[in-house]
């Protein structure tokens, strides 16, 4: 039988380059080798934004369009919505009752979540019981498929460690062998940086989106920072040193175009410009195939919305098992 895994993603909106060659990608790969479920955390979106939820049902959507233009393929995944499946609410608990605080005190993601959020809303902002759960309610996720595995990218690691950790206590108190512990997935996908050459992130106005047009990313690619050292196209150029252009021909070129561009601006026989302009025709065929999917199902939402019904209940098929289980070995029921 084959192995399952269990992924999920909080609704940021429309995803960008560094979500799809980071993450999606690989899940799309996965799917194919793994029994596979993958979820919209929109119950972990209200961890840091519950005053800020008038958005929430349409982001989750356009999450989900963007896995389906990336390839994710509903008739051998499972795709769904976090807080469609209550039962995971209900794991929530009794995974909390047996989790120490200091535990989830010590999570790494969750310190930084907490110093992003105080520097953002002030000294005066607090972090919520919902916040500090937020290690136990990723745990449920997991357990909530009893799953063998999880593809996470490297900034994740920290909360599948927990999740091994809860897994582990719950079969010890419980007497029982019948939570795996889920080992992380990591990826070996290219990061791909913003154009800033910072992290690629929403918020910081550096990112490529996936649902972006072809005009649209040739005009964001054309502010792409290169070689600071060149100012003339017969300036000899240093590619190691472009720190966004050339690390993209890294992600979107051929082995011999790579060759080419490095070569061409080590002599100076390559302008900046033109560089990128070309670097930008690449990607844009390169995406062509997933925006034209991504437009299909952008108008049609009643296709995406039966696909999401269809993805919730198979996982909740899977998730009425676990808490049955879980329900007769704590002795509630
Ligand atoms: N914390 C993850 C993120 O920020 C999202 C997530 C929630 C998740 N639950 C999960 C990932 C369970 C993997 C498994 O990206
Ligand atoms: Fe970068 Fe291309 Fe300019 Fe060379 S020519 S510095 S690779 S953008």
């Amino acid at each position: 039988m084959s192995q399952l895994i269990v992924s999920g993603m909080r609704p940021t909106g429309k995803l960008h380059l560094g979500h799809y060659l980071g993450v999606i990608q690989n899940w799309v790969e996965l799917q194919h080798k793994y029994d596979s479920y993958f979820f919209v955390a929109d119950w972990h979106a209200l961890t840091t934004k519950y005053d800020k939820t008038e958005d929430l049902k349409n982001d989750v959507l356009n999450v989900v369009i963007d896995w389906l233009a990336s390839g994710l393929d509903p008739e051998i995944s499972t795709i769904y919505v976090q807080s469609h499946v209550p039962e995971i609410a209900e794991l929530n608990i009794y995974l909390g009752m047996v989790t120490p605080q200091n535990w989830v005190e010590r999570d790494p993601t969750l310190k930084d979540m907490a110093k992003i959020l105080r520097t953002k809303e002030g000294q005066n902002s607090q972090i919520s019981y919902g916040l500090m759960g937020y290690p136990v309610l990723m745990s449920a996720d997991i357990m909530m498929m009893n799953a063998d595995a999880v593809p996470v990218g490297i900034d994740q690691v920290a909360h599948i460690e927990i999740t091994r950790d809860i897994a582990r206590r719950f079969n010890n108190i419980y007497n029982t062998d019948f939570f795996k512990e889920p080992k992380a997935l990591l990826n070996n996908c290219s990061l791909i940086c913003g154009l800033d050459g910072n992290k690629m992130g929403k918020s910081f106005h550096n990112d490529i989106k996936i649902s972006d047009t072809a005009e649209e990313t040739a005009k964001k690619v054309m502010t792409a920072i290169t070689d600071r050292s060149r100012m003339r196209k017969t300036d000899l150029g240093h590619p190691d040193e472009c720190e966004v252009a050339f690390k993209y021909w890294q992600v979107f070129g051929s082995d011999e175009q790579i060759t080419r561009v490095r070569c061409e601006c080590e002599k100076g026989e390559r302008g900046c410009a033109d560089c990128k302009r070309q670097l930008a025709s690449e990607m844009n065929e390169k995406l062509a195939e997933i925006r034209e999917r991504r437009v299909y199902y952008e108008s049609h939402l009643d296709e995406v919305k039966d696909i999401i019904s269809e993805g919730d209940k198979k996982a909740r098929v899977r998730a009425g098992e676990v808490i049955s289980k879980v329900r007769e070995l704590v002795r509630m029921y």
